[in-house]
């Protein structure tokens, strides 16, 4: 075996994770990944949510207290069907929940949730049940000095923490966003890498795992690619980071901008529910936000495009730019969308696993402007794919780029890793 470049061995010293143990009833000894940080920077980030019960769409949303459209979106289903938010859910489905992703106490967790107790509420049944798991009844006691669980008031306003990684955005160099899935009893490391279309070894990394063993209850980062956006650091939207394969509403529900498939660059439009919106059009143009002219030359392709860049104090930045290509891009390609899912197939109770056949977009192209409103029925969200280049083997060499945790406690673990990777 090739011995390790230097590069990768410090890298190394980043690689690891520390995972701690979390109790509940359902699980004896849960592991979760948990992520150091020291910036408070935050970043966007996915819970895997499984419906405890049938719930509209606004009230899934309110268990998170995150707009309904964004939950929606992040699920590729389609905000135009009537009356979107009223529609029910079935119990069991599967929900992908955008969450915001923060620095507390030097680890990655999203407090933004809140839970207001209702009568015969346990901190069990709301952890194991109505957070289907993300979260376990210490973990809610301690975040709120509940000093007698037994005790809830109702009507008691309890703060949820939240698992979430941030990774620096990124999975092998590639932008990532991570989905914090539990465990169920009948997943394993090979289903989960399967449905994410990402690896066994990258999802080991990812969660520095010593052995593919996962128990019901675990929660695993799973990284996803997704399109990072350039929007400068004093825009609302700034650090945007949509999925393959979904959307994501923005400026005030003015803007949709869309990822994948045949692509990571993101792309944004006027939203299809833009009503009182600032203008939208490029200055000095006749171009619309989204709009792109190609002109070809014998030099190559001359590409001028109105893209979007941030929303700042209320206004929709647009930015004109051209650039000559090699070769002109084509037609815009969006991701399917499908309507509010109303019954749980085996695919949708197991999130993303992807279709035998590997066509998952039947929509094909679609015009450069045209809003999707209709799309073909997957029965399952957009599976993301893998990561490029990600590890296959032991080679160290292999492992690619690691996601940076800043703290130094795991050097050490690091250190005796490295040593084993030598021998
Ligand atoms: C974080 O990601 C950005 C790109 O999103 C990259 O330029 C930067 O080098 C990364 N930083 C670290 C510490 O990995
Ligand atoms: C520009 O975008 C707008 C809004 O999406 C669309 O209605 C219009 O047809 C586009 N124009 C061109 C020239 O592509
Ligand atoms: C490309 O198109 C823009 C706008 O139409 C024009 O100003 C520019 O001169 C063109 N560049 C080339 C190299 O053709
Ligand atoms: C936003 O508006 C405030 C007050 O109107 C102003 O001080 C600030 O410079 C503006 N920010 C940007 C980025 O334009
Ligand atoms: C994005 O998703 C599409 C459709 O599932 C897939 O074909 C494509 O490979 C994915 N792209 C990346 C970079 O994962």
């Amino acid at each position: 075996m090739q011995h390790p470049k230097p590069i990768s061995l410090f890298l190394l010293f980043f690689f690891v994770f520390i995972t701690t143990t979390h109790f509940s009833a359902q699980t004896a000894t849960a592991k979760s990944t948990i992520e150091p940080c020291s910036n408070s920077d935050s970043c966007s980030a996915l819970l895997g949510y499984t419906l405890y019960t049938d719930l509209k769409v606004s009230e899934v949303a309110s268990l998170f207290q995150i707009d309904p459209i964004a939950l929606l979106t992040a699920n590729s289903i389609d905000i135009s069907y009537p009356d979107v938010e009223n529609r029910i859910l079935p119990s069991q489905l599967f929900l992908k929940v955008p969450i915001s992703c923060s620095c507390v106490d030097g680890i990655r967790k999203s407090v933004s949730t809140h839970y207001k107790t209702r009568p015969s509420d346990t901190l069990a049944g709301i952890a194991d049940s109505i957070y289907a798991g993300l979260v376990s009844a210490d973990q809610i006691k301690e975040a709120n000095s509940i000093q007698d669980p037994s005790v809830l008031d109702v009507g008691e306003t309890l703060v949820v923490p939240l698992p979430c990684t941030c990774f620096n955005g990124t999975d092998n160099a590639l932008p990532a966003i991570y989905l914090s899935y539990v465990v169920k009893d009948v997943d394993t490391l090979t289903g989960i890498a399967a449905r994410y279309t990402t690896t066994i070894s990258d999802l080991m990394n990812v969660n520095a795992m010593g052995s593919t063993a996962i128990k019901a209850g675990d929660i695993l980062a799973v990284p996803l690619p997704a399109c990072a956006s350039r929007f400068p650091r004093y825009a609302s939207d700034s650090g945007l980071m949509v999925p393959n394969g979904s959307y994501a509403i923005v400026a005030s529900h003015c803007v949709q901008c869309s990822c994948g498939p045949a692509n990571l660059n993101l792309y944004c439009m006027p939203a299809s529910l833009a009503v009182s919106c600032s203008s939208m059009q490029c200055r000095g143009s006749n171009l619309m936000l989204g709009n792109v002219t190609q002109q070809q030359s014998s030099a190559g392709c001359n590409v001028t495009s109105c893209s979007y860049g941030g929303y700042v104090n209320d206004t929709i930045i647009t930015t004109l730019s051209t650039s000559l290509q090699p070769r002109c891009p084509g037609q815009q390609q969006f991701p399917a969308l499908i309507a509010p899912p109303t019954t749980v197939t085996r695919d949708a109770t197991f999130a993303s696993a992807p279709a035998p056949s590997p066509q998952g977009y039947a929509g094909g192209n679609i015009g450069p402007n045209t809003v999707p409103t209709t799309g073909s029925m997957p029965g399952g969200f957009p599976a993301a794919n893998g990561p490029v280049g990600s590890a296959s083997g032991s080679d160290a060499c292999s492992l690619g780029i690691p996601h940076l945790g800043r703290s130094l406690f795991t050097a050490s673990f690091a250190l005796f890793m490295v040593v084993k990777l030598m021998l």
